[in-house]
Parts: structure tokens; sequence; C-alpha cells
């Protein structure tokens, strides 16, 4: 069967577009949207993320600060920066990027941002309305997958939709946003988790199969229906020699395996990555929009 691959870039490019006309009309209202992102310790992974999201902001004239810290931070200094960046009029979005350090309550951090500054979508009043179908701030990746199938014209309604993965980022949220009544919703979704018994036979299923693990390469083509959608949220490095900085990056679907057996499949990179910062950069212009709205 031939495939076609869903283009990441591509869409996160259409929507970062969509987002300038946004943009000048709020600089022209004196208003420029801020982000600021909180980098905790020396994560390879999480700094080359921060870099891209700041990278983002500069190309759409959107104000940005990176604040790196040590990992040996208290959890009360990170508080306290959080809290700073509660009362900073010229910061909409705050991100703390995860994973932080052991010794640091991730919750009791996400509970201090303001939940109209929470662009990642994380707190738990965004995440309840969310749940109850409303508008708010909605997290990046499960957004950005929504984007991704509408922007091909795939509708969930009535699909059967399998999730493996129930990560409060991904696997969790965009199981909720699939069962919604709603636009992009409507789906009969089932979650798949490490504890899930004979997982190719409920990967099987799926005409849309959402991969978010976080283990290089383990959905090979034995588990996916002919013509089903794939959807791979992985991110993995894996070692190569051969490849200019020692390692390459695969996702956790099997790509070369599994996408003869598709009708859609995401490559990695250049699947749900840059979705993921196109709608954060989406998320911050709304939360600016919604600051003037209230002060303008
Ligand atoms: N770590 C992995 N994905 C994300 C994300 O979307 N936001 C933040 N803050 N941290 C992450």
């Amino acid at each position: 069967m031939s495939f076609q691959l869903i283009d990441g870039k591509l869409v996160a490019k259409a929507i970062k577009d969509g987002l300038k006309p946004r943009i000048k009309a709020l600089k022209d209202k004196g208003i420029v949207p801020g982000l600021a992102a909180v980098l905790v310790g020396d994560d390879p992974a999480s700094a080359t993320y921060v870099n891209s999201k700041a990278k983002a902001c500069q190309k759409l004239g959107i104000y940005s600060e990176v604040i790196r810290k040590e990992a040996s931070i208290t959890q009360k200094e990170l508080a306290e920066i959080i809290k700073t960046l509660n009362e900073n009029t010229n910061i909409h979005g705050i991100l703390v990027q995860s994973p932080l350090p052991k010794h640091i309550d991730e919750l009791a951090i996400t509970l201090i941002i303001n939940p109209e500054k929470d662009v990642d979508g994380f707190h738990p009043f965004n995440v309840g309305m969310m749940f109850l179908g409303r508008e708010t701030l909605l997290p990046c990746t499960p957004h950005g997958i929504l984007n991704l199938l509408e922007y091909y014209n795939i509708n969930p309604d009535g699909k059967e939709v399998v999730v493996v993965g129930r990560s409060n980022i991904v696997g969790k949220p965009v199981a909720s946003l699939l069962t919604q009544k709603s636009k992009m919703g409507n789906a009969t979704v089932t979650i798949a988790h490490s504890h899930t018994k004979n997982l190719p036979l409920i990967t099987q299923r799926a005409d849309i199969l959402i991969v978010a693990i976080g283990k290089p390469e383990v959905i090979t083509s034995n588990m996916v229906k002919e013509g089903a959608i794939i959807i791979d949220v992985g991110v993995n490095r894996v070692d190569d020699e051969n490849a200019k900085k020692g390692y390459r990056l695969v996702g956790d679907v099997d790509f070369e395996d599994c996408k003869n057996k598709a009708s859609y499949i995401t490559p990695v990179p250049g699947g749900v990555g840059p979705m993921t910062i196109a709608m954060l950069m989406t998320n911050t212009v709304i939360a600016a929009e919604n600051s003037w709205e209230q002060t303008g």
C-alpha cells in the first residue's frame, strides 16, 4: 500500500504563519507576546527543546526569556522564579521544561503558575477545563496531533483510536480530546500501557494509532492494521557512529517496517515535534490576547 507522509513541518509553518497577523494586531495595541522558559539542570534533550522554542519565538517576533538554573536549585527558589514571572506583565506564557530533578515536586511548581499563563496546559485548572470540553489553554502535543489530523482531513469521528502510552503530557490528554463531543473528537479511544495484555491484538484494531511511550521503534508492522493512520510522538536518541552527533533520532514506531502498511504516517523527526512548538506559539499568542481583553 502506498502511504502519505504527514508533514509536521509544513503544517507547523502554516499554523505559525497564521499567527503573524494576530501578533501584529497585538503589537499595534502595544503588546508584544512574551514567553518565559525555565530550564533546570543539564539534560541535553531538554536544552535542545528549549532552544528550539526560543528560536521559534524569535522568528515570529514573540519576546522570549530562557531562565537556566542548576539542578541543585531548591523547591523554594524555583517557586520564587515562577511567582516573579506570574507578576511580570511582559510575560504572557510560562513553561517549566520537564523533567525536573527528582528532589523537585513538579506538581507543586505547576500549581504556582498562573493558569492564564500556563501555555503548556499542565495546570490542573486547565487539565480540568480540557477534560470538561471547555475552551482553555490546551496541552501542546495533543492539540498539535489534532491539528495534524485536521490538516490532512482525517476526521476521528467514529474511528477506533488506540493510544499507546498514558502520560499526563500526551497519552491521557490526547485520549480525552479525541473522545470529546467536538469537531476533532467523537472517536472510540482505547489507551494501552505497560500493563496491557497482548498489545499487538489491541494496536491491530486501530484506525488511528498514536504512540507515545518513549521507547525506540517498538511498534512493528505485525502490530498495525492495513491502512492505519500512524502518529508517532516518540523522539528517541539512538547511538549511531555514522551520524555527525554520534546519535540519530528515531520514533517509537519502526517507520521503515510500518510505512507500507499505513495510509498516513508521521516521520521522526519532522512529524509531531514541530507541531508541539507551533501550538506553544499559539498558546502564547492566545494568552497575550486574553491579557489584553482583560486590561485593554
Ligand atoms: N517535556 C517534554 N515535553 C514537554 C512539553 O511539552 N512541555 C514541557 N514543559 N516539558 C516537556
